[in-house]
């Protein structure tokens, strides 16, 4: 069917034509943002899963929801090797930008606009004499004695208590949204959590709403142990039938196409439900199938080409990240089979001593590439991963 039509949008962050299976997320984040708002003690939300599970779409419908709310936003994703600081000082920067013009003294903005300028300029990483006007579009002179102390912990519970303030002038609130969670670095991790337990206490408008791999709430706990109260962890997982189903017929219908019951059963066979997945058969098929309804053999005749795609997109691209070491690591893991696996096993696999694997399980471990799921178990964080692996020659 015409190409140009095809609604289905596998990718990395990809808006899906249709969001399917996540409204009990929706509804209870509806609730975080009017109890925020409002001042009332809440936990804010950490949406945890594995690779293409559809946490970064989640993130930003949270995020257009708090928008809605006439919210401050802004958005920043972790990387391993990078303070939190910048990324943070601009995300706040376009969130209190986007609520300033409702605010009625623009002497409180400036104020806080300077409290944020000081706060940036404290980044080791900076180079001296580095103007932060020019990075980052803040034309007020910095403030001197709030959140510039160095200590980050101080100065991130500084700056969201001021930001909440600005915020709480206008009866809204402030979301800052961390997506890839788990890569934010130990101490800032702590200096989060400590900031948001503070706005906690004080009914401080402001939420941080992250998203991350399974192992994002052992990463936030071994900084502070009160992260559980802090936070709600939804496990986003796989799509069940109906809504992997209605992930596809709903947007075909609005293009006046639908699919036989055997198309539906041969593409859950072959997504298992995994978000990306659905995306990416979903839209092989289509291009693939001549007239509505698409039929069980259309999906077989796309099948080959959809497994192609994403040996390249999906699976390739991540593997490729990998060094030799960490290559044949996940390759004896593979061969243990698709649970997750005591790291004993793979060395036994490998013939080697578990304490001479550290390096690559660490460096997968770092990648995204794996997790750490209980003590001593390993598994793949993208779906599927083994079976890709298996299938590769050697
Ligand atoms: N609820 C959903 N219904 C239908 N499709 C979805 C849903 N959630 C996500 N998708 C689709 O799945 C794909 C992956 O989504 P997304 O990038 O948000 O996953 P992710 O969990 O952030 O993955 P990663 O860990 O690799 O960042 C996208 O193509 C998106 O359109
Ligand atoms: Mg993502």
């Amino acid at each position: 069917m015409d190409p140009v039509r095809n609604p289905y949008a596998p990718g990395a962050g990809q808006r899906p034509p249709e969001l399917t299976g996540r409204d009990r997320e929706i509804a209870q984040f509806e609730v975080v943002l009017e109890r925020v708002a409002r001042g009332r003690p809440e936990r804010s939300m950490v949406l945890t899963g594995l690779r293409g599970v559809g946490k970064t779409v989640l993130l930003n419908t949270f995020r257009s929801m708090a928008i809605q709310r006439l919210w401050g936003t802004g958005k920043i994703e972790a990387r391993p090797d990078q303070s939190l600081r910048r990324p943070i000082a601009g995300a706040l920067h376009m969130a209190v930008r986007e609520i300033a013009p409702r605010h009625r003294a623009p002497d409180r903005i400036e104020y806080f606009l300077g409290v944020l300028k000081a706060f940036a300029l404290r980044d080791p990483a900076l180079p001296k004499g580095t103007s932060v006007t020019t990075s980052m579009g803040i034309d007020v002179p910095a403030l001197r004695g709030r959140a510039d102390s160095g200590d980050m912990e101080v100065d991130l519970t500084e700056l969201f208590t001021e930001a909440a303030s600005v915020a709480a002038d206008l009866g809204v609130g402030i979301g800052v949204f961390i997506d890839e969670m788990q890569d934010v670095q130990a101490q800032d991790v702590s200096a989060l959590c400590a900031a948001c337990h503070e706005l906690s206490q004080n009914g401080g408008p402001l939420i941080v709403v992250g998203a991350g791999l399974p192992h994002l709430p052992s990463v936030l706990s071994a900084s502070k142990s009160y992260s559980e109260r802090l936070f709600r962890y939804a496990r986003i997982d796989r799509l069940d039938r109906d809504a992997a189903d209605l992930a596809l017929l709903a947007p075909a219908e609005r293009e006046s196409v639908t699919f036989t019951d055997g198309a539906l059963d041969a593409l859950y066979a072959a997504a298992d439900g995994y978000p990306y997945f659905v995306q990416a058969y979903g839209k092989v098929t289509w291009d693939v199938a001549a007239t509505s309804p698409v039929t069980e053999k259309d999906v077989r005749v796309a099948a080959p080409e959809a497994e192609s795609e994403l040996a390249v997109g999906f699976f390739g691209s991540r593997y490729e990240r990998a060094t030799p070491a960490e290559r044949e690591y996940m390759r004896a893991m593979a061969a243990c089979g698709d649970e997750p696996v005591p790291t004993s096993q793979v060395a036994d696999e490998l013939g080697r001593k578990p304490s001479s694997l550290s390096p690559a399980r660490d460096g997968l471990i770092k990648k995204g590439l794996i997790y750490s799921s209980e003590r001593g178990l390993i598994a793949f964080t993208v779906p599927h991963f083994g079976k890709f692996l298996r299938a590769q020659p050697v």
